[in-house]
């Protein structure tokens, strides 16, 4: 069985000060986890946690977003060597904030993740369903063609990614898949995979969607759930560590 992932999503929250405190309280608290444990954290900070981190093997740095460029005239982007620089080991794609507010779509997406792969960092690939697509029954559908378009761009290099199932319905909302819903869309997500590569076993499907440390384990205890991708609870040091001990 692959090890469990626990990734912390800051997204554009935090300060030199209280990042110092939080990762400090993270690092006091983490011990020796039985998963992996990530923190993705905004890009200006990515030298600070990188120094914050050094020494621990416990906790990887992570980022949130990676430029679909190589390099050149693209300001504001940022690419997987500069982020690979700062020791950067994962990197979230395809987020629904970016895909809603950034209007990334699915072939941004796939180029993204070929980006990473390239310089050596694992994408964490983000596919789910609004509201309005759950509610018409069209789950299934819409992560399979964001998972597709990841797949058809990145052939069999598909089982060295990460893959986040984070229903847009659920995301700081509150309200969480229940563990069977979660569990049965990453059945869909486990099978497509598997069709794509021999190797569908070991790539994680993490869950991302109003993860706590109340509901986490139970999450976490189903066959097709590897791990979790955490937002709000990601600020918050002994929230976070109680879903860590969650993940063995
Ligand atoms: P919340 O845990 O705040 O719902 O956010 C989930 C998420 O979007 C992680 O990427």
């Amino acid at each position: 069985m692959t090890r469990k992932l626990i990734a912390g999503n800051w997204k554009m929250n935090g300060s030199l000060d209280t990042n110092a405190t939080l990762v400090g309280e993270m690092l006091a608290g983490v011990g020796t986890p039985a998963c992996d444990v990530a923190l993705c954290v905004p890009a200006p900070y990515l030298a600070q946690v990188q120094g914050l981190l050094a020494g621990s093997s416990a906790i990887e740095l992570g980022a949130q977003d990676v430029s679909q460029h190589e390099n050149g005239a693209f300001t504001g982007d940022v690419s997987a060597t500069m982020l690979r620089d700062f020791g950067v080991r994962y990197v979230i794609v395809g987020h629904s904030e970016r895909r809603q507010h950034q209007a990334e779509n699915d072939v941004h997406v796939a180029i993204k993740v070929k980006r990473a792969l390239a310089a050596g960092i694992t994408p964490i690939v983000c596919v789910g369903e609004t509201l309005r697509e759950h509610e018409e029954g069209m789950t299934e559908f819409i992560v399979k063609r964001q998972l597709s378009a990841v797949i058809h761009l990145n052939g069999h290099c598909i089982s060295e990614v990460v893959v986040a199932y984070e229903p847009v319905w659920a995301i700081g909302t509150g309200k969480t898949a229940t563990p069977e819903q979660a569990q049965a869309v990453h059945a869909v997500l486990r099978a497509q995979i598997k069709a794509a590569t021999d190797n569908a076993d070991r790539v994680r499907i993490l869950y991302g969607g109003s993860m706590n440390a109340a509901n986490a384990a139970s999450l976490l205890a189903q066959p097709d759930i590897d791990g979790g991708l955490i937002g709000g609870a990601s600020l918050k040091a002994p929230d976070f560590l109680k879903i860590v001990a969650a993940a063995d």
